[in-house]
């Protein structure tokens, strides 16, 4: 397997953080300390009200995702977003099944599966998230369960839009607890996603999907992480709400892409 057949990405995952007073500033500081080189894609998932202001002030070398998405088209589902309405307003990407989602609204796996191919009838290429509890890992069953949610999340879909998916393996017990997973383990497990994009699609098709690791990632991680072959780029929470911290680790992606 070689890292030339996929893109490096940085994903920048802001949840719930950030005010629109502040979005403006901070993307000008990341834009101007993301350098021009080419070698990895830089976005930030931010939230819906900062979207449209975000992509209509033009940042050439940042994309702007959203971090989730309705499993309906339309219609009467209050407080929901629709694909159709991020395609309409240029989104590319789109978290969906993020661990957090799934523990506090009760997110499924089909559910996570529905968004994947909302997403995906409108162009925009799905982020999904995938990994394990502390628990899961310590009773030895990480890779069948992220076998498991890799194989739902990807329910029906083709190959030929696998091209477009990302899948992101974020153990849960290193999302925000600054404990993150070793380069050995994050490569084990990116690995092990690889494999089974394999056989499900071919060499071909798998080897060209992004395959990122996220949970606590920052500069001080990010090289050892990023240089394991399986691991594509990085979905990052806690630090990609520092310029400084987040092109520090976009920097790292580049030297490795
Ligand atoms: P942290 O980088 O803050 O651990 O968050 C990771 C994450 O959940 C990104 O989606």
């Amino acid at each position: 397997m070689n890292k030339k057949y996929r893109k490096a990405i940085i994903a920048g995952n802001w949840k719930m953080n950030m005010l629109a007073s502040q979005v403006k500033s901070f993307a000008d500081a990341l834009y101007n300390k993301v350098g021009d080189e080419k070698g990895c894609e830089a976005l930030l998932c931010v939230p819906s009200p900062f979207i449209p202001a975000l992509i209509a002030a033009h940042y050439r070398r940042l994309g702007i995702g959203a971090q989730d998405v309705s499993e309906y088209d339309s219609g009467a589902y209050t407080g929901e977003v629709s694909a159709q309405m991020l395609s309409d307003i240029g989104v590319r990407y789109c978290i969906v099944g993020h661990s957090e989602r799934r523990q506090y609204h009760g997110e499924t796996d089909s559910q996570v599966n529905r968004k994947v191919h909302q997403l995906l009838k409108e162009g925009i290429s799905p982020i999904i998230c995938v990994g394990e509890s502390l628990e899961q890992r310590d009773k030895d069953l990480t890779m069948e369960y992220v076998g498991y949610q890799v194989k739902a999340a990807l329910w029906g879909v083709t190959p030929e839009q696998l091209r477009r998916c990302v899948i992101a393996y974020e153990p849960i017990w290193a999302i925000g607890t600054g404990r993150t997973a070793t380069a050995e383990q994050a490569q084990e497990v990116c690995g092990a996603i690889r494999e089974r994009l394999r056989r499900q699609y071919g060499a071909r098709f798998s080897r060209s999907v992004s395959i990122l690791y996220g949970g606590s990632m920052s500069p001080k991680n990010a090289s050892q992480l990023l240089a394991q072959p399986d691991v594509d780029g990085g979905l990052i929470g806690g630090a990609s709400l520092d310029p400084e911290s987040f092109a520090r680790i976009i920097e790292f992606a580049r030297l490795e892409g």
